[in-house]
């Protein structure tokens, strides 16, 4: 019944905004294009005032329709090597992409310089926005984050099996998780990298670049693909999730900057508890003690040593699932040694495995380096099946 209606629900809002040349059925290649002018009065002719932000790509536009439909116009600045027709066929698979955890692709634009994407638009954006703002992450609460994590899980599982043909999405970070209107998770710019093949020596396609601390160590040093990649960046965005800190952060000092060494330090010593959020009041002790502990098994070094999605999903909706016990994290180039001391947080009124805060050391609210893109010279491509 929910798979029915969410099926529904995607096709009555792809109807909704309909690109303005569609004439034809749905194999018909017109149908996923818009219309330049359509979009340049949709987003104000792409003011300031309409961006929503700028990533490795290009700046993302809030447009709303004629029909009143809102929709986030992503405008790709690279240069693609690729002709429109691969490019076509490309945005034809992504629109057959589908799951109530993946942001919907409306259809694409490209009469202009530039090549752009028309998403749905999701009105609380990204994750990052939440997880990483004092004031904000209080709104995302235990059981939300809980959610987000089995959301993000379950698209990932949708990317890698389900789907007409299997995506590595290869840039699996917070910023990159849109959030609904309930606060339900969205995974947004997958198969972003199908749009760009070739370009080995440009630093933004995906084809060749992740994100500095979400990258697994064998891709960012050796280019070596496969949905294992994103099963290391979903682990370390699940100890984003339950700490609410940036996996890399300096100003909070030698001991705790690195979130995997961090997590990993505090496992070993059975203090998993005090790697949960401060700014959480309430929390499931029970889950979080599990996500820390499959955030660490996801980061394993050894590609073998980490679940797949598939398994990974079951371990977050099951109660009955023993988690194996992990080794020491992949450290992917950006920490040089491990430390091993631990601090302690305050934490008191265990009840039905729902914890309550009253203490803990209260960290400084400090910003983290914002970690950008990083160059890989080689990559093995394995998305085929
Ligand atoms: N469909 C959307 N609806 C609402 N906001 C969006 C949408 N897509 C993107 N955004 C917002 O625009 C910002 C920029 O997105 P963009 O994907 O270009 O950059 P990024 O995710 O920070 O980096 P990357 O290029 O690696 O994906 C996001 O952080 C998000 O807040
Ligand atoms: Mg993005």
């Amino acid at each position: 019944m929910g798979i029915i209606s969410g099926i529904c629900g995607c096709l009555r809002r792809r109807l909704m905004v309909t690109p303005a040349t569609a004439d034809g059925g749905a194999e018909n290649s017109s149908d996923l294009f818009f219309k330049l002018e359509q979009l340049q009065i949709a987003t104000n002719f792409f003011s300031d005032i309409n961006q929503l932000g700028h990533g490795g790509f290009g700046p993302v536009y809030k447009g709303l329709m004629s029909n009143g439909e809102q929709v986030a116009v992503k405008k790709l600045s690279l240069n693609s090597r690729q002709g429109l027709k691969e490019f076509t066929n490309e945005v034809k698979l992504l629109l057959r992409v589908q799951h109530k955890n993946l942001v919907m692709l409306l259809g694409c634009c490209v009469e202009g310089p530039e090549k752009m994407l028309v998403y749905e638009y999701l009105p609380n954006r990204s994750l990052d926005y939440f997880l990483f703002d004092k004031n904000k992450s209080p709104l995302v609460d235990w059981s939300k984050r809980f959610r987000i994590v089995k959301g993000v899980a379950r698209g990932l599982v949708y990317l890698h099996e389900e789907a007409p043909e299997r995506i590595i999405h290869r840039d699996i970070k917070a910023s990159n998780i849109l959030l609904d209107d309930a606060l339900n998770p969205k995974i947004s710019d997958f198969g972003l990298a199908r749009l760009f093949p070739g370009e080995e020596t440009h630093l933004n396609t995906f084809k060749i670049s992740g994100t500095h601390g979400y990258m697994a160590p064998e891709y960012a040093i050796h280019g070596y693909l496969s949905v294992k990649t994103d099963v290391f960046s979903f682990g370390v965005l699940l100890l984003e999730i339950v700490s609410g800190r940036k996996n890399h952060d300096k100003f909070l000092g030698s001991e705790k900057a690195d979130l995997l060494n961090y997590a990993w330090n505090l496992f070993q010593a059975g203090k998993s508890e005090e790697l949960v959020d401060e700014s959480l009041e309430k929390y499931n002790s029970e889950e979080a003690i599990l996500c820390v502990q499959l955030g660490l098994l996801c980061c394993q070094a050894s590609v073998s040593s980490r679940p797949d999605m598939n398994t990974v999903h079951v371990m977050v909706s099951s109660d009955s699932f023993t988690l194996p016990k992990p080794g020491k994290p992949g450290i992917h180039g950006r920490v040089s040694h491990w430390t091993s001391t631990t601090t302690s947080a305050g934490f008191t009124n265990i009840t039905n495995g729902s914890t309550t805060r009253t203490g803990g050391a209260t960290r400084a609210e400090a910003i983290g380096e914002d970690y950008s893109r990083n160059s890989i010279s080689c990559s093995s491509i394995d998305e085929g099946r």
